[in-house]
C-alpha cells in the first residue's frame, strides 16, 4: 500500500490523516487541532508533532506532507498573508524536518487541493486546463494543465478594482461583512469573470469549506467555463499534502 500522512495547516485548524494514495481515501478519522495563537512556525510545529504522534502506529517513521496557506518555493515561504508574519523567508522544509526529526515536505494549500481534485476528484481525467480555487480565510489557487501543476499561482492576490481579490471575495470576508449569498456572489462573479478572461480554463473547481453550500451561490454565477464544486471536500488538502511528499520522494530535484 502507498500510505503517507497528510497534514493541512489552515488559519483556524490543523488537520491530519493517513492517506491511501492508490485510492485517495483516508485510512483513519481526521485529527483536528485548533491553530495555535500566535501561529508561529514553532507553535505550529508542536501541533504538527502531536498529530504525527497520534498516527505513528499507522505511518511509522515515513516522511510527512504538510500544506501551508502560503507559497512554498523550493521549501521556502517567501510571504504569508494569514498566519504569523514570522514565517516570512523561512526555509520551512528544513525547519519542520529538523524540529520533527523526520523528512517533511511543505506545499501550498491551493496547489495541494488542486492536485488532489485532478487525481481523485472533480477534475479526474480532465484533459485540459483546470483552475482550482479555494474560498476560505484567503483564496487559494492551482493551475493544472494536462495533469501538470504550475505551482504557487497565488491568484487570490490578483489586484482587482484596486483591491487584493481575497480581501473582497474570500468566504471569511462574506462572514466578516455579513454578506448574503447573493451579495457575495456578485463579488465572486467579478473575480471568476476576470480569471476566465485571463486564463480561458476548461474547468473551474470551487473548494474550501463553503463549497458545501454550493447550491446557495454556485447557480448565481454566469460563466462560459463549466464551474463545479470540489468533490474531495475537507479531504483535498490532506490528500494533496500526502501527494506532495510522495512527489518529493520520487522527484527530489523538483523540490
Ligand atoms: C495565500 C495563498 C493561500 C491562500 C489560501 C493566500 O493568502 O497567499 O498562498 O493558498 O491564502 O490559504
Amino acid at each position: 500500500m502507498n500510505v503517507f500522512l497528510g497534514i493541512d495547516i489552515g488559519g483556524s485548524g490543523i488537520k491530519g490523516a493517513p492517506v491511501d494514495l492508490d485510492t485517495g481515501t483516508l485510512l483513519a478519522d481526521r485529527l483536528r487541532i485548533p491553530t495555535p495563537k500566535p501561529s508561529t512556525p514553532e507553535n505550529v510545529a508542536v501541533v504538527v508533532g502531536t498529530i504525527i504522534e497520534h498516527f505513528e502506529p499507522i505511518i511509522g517513521d515515513a516522511p510527512v506532507g504538510i500544506t501551508v496557506p502560503a507559497p512554498v518555493v523550493h521549501g521556502v515561504v517567501p510571504f504569508i498573508a494569514n498566519l504569523d508574519k514570522s514565517w516570512t523567508g523561512l526555509d520551512a522544509d528544513r525547519f519542520f524536518t529538523e524540529s520533527l526529526g523526520r523528512q517533511v515536505t511543505l506545499v501550498n494549500d491551493g496547489d495541494a487541493a488542486g492536485v488532489a481534485e485532478v487525481r481523485f476528484g472533480a477534475a479526474k481525467g480532465n484533459p485540459g486546463l483546470v483552475l482550482m480555487t479555494t474560498l476560505g480565510t484567503g483564496i487559494g489557487s492551482a493551475i493544472i494543465y494536462r495533469g501538470v501543476l504550475v505551482p504557487n499561482s497565488e491568484l487570490g492576490h490578483l489586484e482587482l478594482d484596486g483591491f487584493d481579490a481575497e480581501t473582497r471575495a474570500a468566504s471569511s470576508v462574506k462572514d466578516r461583512e455579513g454578506l448574503s449569498y447573493p451579495d457575495w456572489a456578485v463579488r465572486l462573479q467579478r473575480y471568476y469573470s476576470h480569471l476566465e478572461m485571463l486564463f480561458s480554463p476548461d474547468l473551474f473547481i470551487v473548494g474550501g469549506g463553503v463549497s458545501r453550500d454550493w447550491d446557495e451561490f454556485g447557480p448565481l454565477l454566469t460563466l462560459r467555463t463549466p464551474v463545479v464544486p470540489a468533490a474531495m471536500r475537507n479531504r483535498a488538502g490532506i490528500v494533496g499534502a500526502a501527494m506532495a511528499v510522495q512527489d518529493a520522494i520520487l522527484h527530489p530535484e523538483a523540490h
